[in-house]
C-alpha cells in the first residue's frame, strides 16, 4: 500500500528547507535520520513555504534523476524552487538546457558535448597549470596572511572558463569582476542584478563577434558545427556560454576553497597526500563527495504519478533529490562523515545522475587536482589565519561553499 502527499503524516512535523549544518564538514544530521526512516520525505521550503519531497538515499537519487517522468523545467508549477524569483520574471527568461528536457536538451547537449571530451580537457592541463601558477605567484609576492577566495578559489575557474571561451585576454578583469558580484552576497540584489545584466550583454556581443570572426575557442566551434547542420539559433549559443559561465565558476571555486579546508583541518589526510601524490584523483573524488555542494541543485518535479520507496508522487509535486544525503549513504559510503582520501568515492553523485549529469565534470577534476597539487607544493606552510570557528559559510543555498578563507604561512 502507497501514501500520498495528503495521507503522508509523518512523525513530526515536515521540516524547513534547507536544514542547518551543526558542522561545516557534516551534512544536516537529519538526513541521516530521513535515510534510516523515511527516504522519501516531506520538507518545506524556507524561501516560500512550498511543500516538496526529499529523496535522501543513493538508490532513490539514482531513480529519480534517470526518470523521464521527472522534469528540470524550473517554469513549471510545483517545480521547488529555492530562491526568491517573482513569477513574471520567471516566465519572461528563456530556459538554459539546465533546465530543459528532452528532446530540446538533447539537441544542446548533443552540440556541446564533444567540447567536453576527456581528451580535450587533458589538453587544457598546461594553460591551467600556467594560470594556477600565475595565481600563487602572486599571492606569494602579495605574502599572508590573504583571503584564499578572492586570491585562487575564484580566479582560477574564471580565467580557465575565459580561455575556455575565448574571451580576450583583456577582457579577464571585467570577468573576474562579474563573477565576484554575483557570488558576493555584501552587495544589495540591485548591484548582483547588474552584474548579471552586464555579463549577459558581454557575451551576446562576445557570441555576435565570434560569427564574424571566429577563434580557435569553443564558442566559434559551436558556432562551427552548428553552421555544417543547424540545430540552434543565436540566443541558444548565447544561453550555452552563459549556462557555462554559471554552473562552472561558483561550483569550482567553493570546492577549492572547501577543500583547501578540509585538508588543513585533517592534517592526517595532508600528510598522506603528500607522502602519496598519486592519491591525488582519488583524494578529488572523496572531497567532492564529502562536500556534495551541489546538494539540493538536481530539483525536479513529477510530470506523471511516481511510486517511490512506497511513497506516490503525485504529477506536479516538487522533488529534492539530496546529493549530499545520498553521498553519505551508509549502504554505499562506510562511515560517511570521515573524510578517508584512500576511499573509492568516484561513484558519488555529486555531479549529479541521469541527462544532466554534469558536462564539466572533467574539467572540475583536473582543475581541482592541478589546484589543491600546486598550492601545497608551492607554499608548504600554508595554514588558517583564523579558527575555523570564524569562518563563514554558505548554508543556505543550493550552492554550499564560503565566502572567504583567511589563510598565511
Ligand atoms: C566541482 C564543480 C562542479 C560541481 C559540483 C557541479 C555539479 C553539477 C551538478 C550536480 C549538475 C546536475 C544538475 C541537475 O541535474 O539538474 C551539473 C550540471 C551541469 N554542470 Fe556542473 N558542476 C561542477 C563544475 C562544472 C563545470 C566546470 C562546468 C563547465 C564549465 C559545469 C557545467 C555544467 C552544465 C552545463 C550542467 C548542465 C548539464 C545538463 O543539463 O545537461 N559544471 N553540475
Amino acid at each position: 500500500m502507497t501514501q500520498t502527499a495528503d495521507q503522508h503524516r509523518p512523525a513530526d512535523e515536515p521540516p524547513a528547507f534547507p536544514m542547518p549544518r551543526a558542522c561545516p564538514f557534516t551534512p544536516p544530521a537529519r538526513y541521516a535520520e530521513l535515510r534510516a526512516k523515511e527516504p522519501v520525505s516531506r520538507a518545506v521550503l524556507k524561501v516560500n513555504g512550498k511543500p516538496a519531497w526529499l529523496v535522501s538515499t543513493y538508490e532513490g537519487l539514482k531513480k529519480v534523476l534517470g526518470d523521464s517522468r521527472v522534469s528540470a523545467n524550473l517554469k513549471l508549477p510545483g517545480y521547488p524552487l529555492q530562491v526568491p524569483v517573482p513569477e513574471e520574471l520567471l516566465q519572461s527568461v528563456p530556459l538554459t538546457f539546465l533546465s530543459m528536457d528532452q528532446p530540446e536538451h538533447t539537441v544542446q547537449r548533443r552540440l556541446l558535448a564533444p567540447e567536453f571530451s576527456l581528451r580535450r580537457m587533458r589538453a587544457l592541463r598546461p594553460g591551467i597549470q600556467q594560470i594556477v601558477d600565475e595565481r600563487i605567484d602572486a599571492m606569494l609576492a602579495a605574502g599572508g596572511p590573504l583571503d584564499l577566495v578572492g586570491a585562487l578559489a575564484l580566479p582560477v575557474p574564471s580565467l580557465v572558463i575565459c580561455r575556455l571561451l575565448g574571451v580576450p585576454y583583456e577582457d579577464h578583469p571585467r570577468f573576474e569582476h562579474w563573477a565576484g558580484q554575483i557570488m558576493n552576497q555584501q552587495i544589495s540584489d540591485a548591484e548582483r542584478g547588474l552584474a548579471h545584466y552586464e555579463l549577459d550583454q558581454y557575451v551576446d556581443q562576445l557570441v555576435t563577434a565570434k560569427e564574424s570572426e571566429p577563434g580557435d575557442d569553443m564558442i566559434s566551434r559551436l558556432i562551427a558545427a552548428n553552421r555544417a547542420e543547424p540545430s540552434v539559433e543565436h540566443a541558444d549559443i548565447v544561453s550555452m556560454a552563459r549556462l557555462m559561465l554559471v554552473t562552472g565558476h561558483e561550483t569550482t571555486a567553493n570546492m577549492i576553497a572547501l577543500g583547501t579546508l578540509a585538508l588543513l583541518e585533517h592534517p592526517e589526510q595532508l600528510a598522506a597526500l603528500r607522502a602519496e601524490p598519486e592519491l591525488l584523483p582519488k583524494a578529488v573524488e572523496e572531497l567532492l563527495r564529502f562536500f556534495s555542494i551541489s546538494d539540493s541543485g538536481t530539483a525536479r518535479v513529477a510530470l506523471e504519478d511516481i511510486e517511490l520507496d512506497g511513497v506516490t508522487i503525485r504529477a506536479g509535486e516538487g522533488i529534492l533529490p539530496l546529493n549530499n544525503s545520498a553521498n553519505h549513504d551508509e549502504s554505499v559510503f562506510p562511515d560517511p562523515d570521515t573524510l578517508d582520501i584512500r576511499r573509492e568515492a568516484r561513484s558519488h553523485l555529486a555531479f549529479g545522475y541521469g541527462i544532466h549529469q554534469c558536462i564539466g565534470q572533467n574539467l572540475a577534476r583536473i582543475e581541482l587536482e592541478i589546484v589543491y597539487e600546486t598550492l601545497f607544493r608551492r607554499i608548504p606552510e600554508l595554514r588558517l589565519a583564523v579558527p575555523v570557528s570564524g569562518l563563514t559559510f554558505k548554508d543556505d543555498a543550493i550552492v554550499y561553499g564560503m565566502y572567504e578563507l583567511p589563510v598565511t604561512w
